[in-house]
């Protein structure tokens, strides 16, 4: 027998987890984006709403089907992106699981991109996307108790994972190596390094289903622990 707060220790949370890739547009049929599958945020939010979680999901395109008891929100860009993670707000926790594409094109052609004759290709000019994560980190009556975000680095994974979690703000980084040869982008499997104030602690290489318990449980350990 177990009691409902033990099966549902998340029970009335509300839970903001973003995942999978943005698309930039170029114009009207073309995008730039990355290899993200978008499943470990689509696992983390399915296993949060297992714990009892009030959980939306703001997703990039992914072939993922949505995961059951989640508010789902469907985005292309990360500009819609951050719009709908502000809409969500106010939220216990925000775990930013999405590879948010770091530039976007300075100026979207309103129509096709066409090839001239004897022209040369076009040059594309970038400007820096918004940073969902830091955004959402800043102190502030609306920041949520509990910020975590990942880390995708392919070099030197807990160092600059350290400083990225200093420098975004969030209280919890989730490190990953995401070099080729790991097969982490776009793969079935993560080797993650969680990093809070208080150090460093690495997990063993595990399937991302298994990565998100570890994690929903841990939020749910961190929150008994801290009322
Ligand atoms: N992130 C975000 N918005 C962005 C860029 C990143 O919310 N515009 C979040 C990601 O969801 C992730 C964390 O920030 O939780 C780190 O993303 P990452 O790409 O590793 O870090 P960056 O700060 O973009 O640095 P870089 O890509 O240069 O390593
Ligand atoms: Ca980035």
């Amino acid at each position: 027998y177990f009691s409902t707060s033990s099966e549902k220790p998340l029970a009335g949370i509300k839970t903001l987890v973003t995942a999978g890739p943005t698309h930039e547009a170029l114009d009207p049929v073309r995008y730039i984006a990355n290899h993200s599958s978008g499943k470990q945020g689509y696992a983390i939010a399915q296993t949060m709403q297992q714990l009892g979680a009030d959980v939306t999901l703001v997703s990039g395109p992914t072939q993922l089907s949505p995961p059951q008891g989640v508010n789902v929100i469907k985005i292309t860009s990360a500009e819609e992106m951050l719009a709908a993670c502000q809409n969500a707000l106010p939220a216990d926790i925000a775990i930013c699981a999405a590879a948010v594409a770091d530039w976007r094109i300075a100026e979207q052609s309103e129509q096709k991109i066409k090839k001239k004759n004897n022209e040369e290709a076009p040059t594309l000019n970038f400007v820096q996307n918004p940073d969902i994560l830091a955004i959402l980190s800043k102190p502030g009556p609306k920041r949520p108790g509990l910020v975590i975000g990942f880390a995708a680095e392919t070099e030197q994974v807990t160092e600059n994972a350290i400083s990225k979690r200093e420098r975004k703000g969030c209280d919890w980084i989730l490190a990953n190596d995401v070099s080729p040869e790991t097969g982490t982008f776009g793969g079935d499997e993560n080797t993650l390094f969680l990093i809070d104030k208080s150090g460093v602690d690495q997990w063993h290489k595990m399937t991302k289903d298994a990565a998100a318990k570890k994690l929903s449980k841990r939020i749910a350990d961190h929150l008994t622990l801290n009322v």
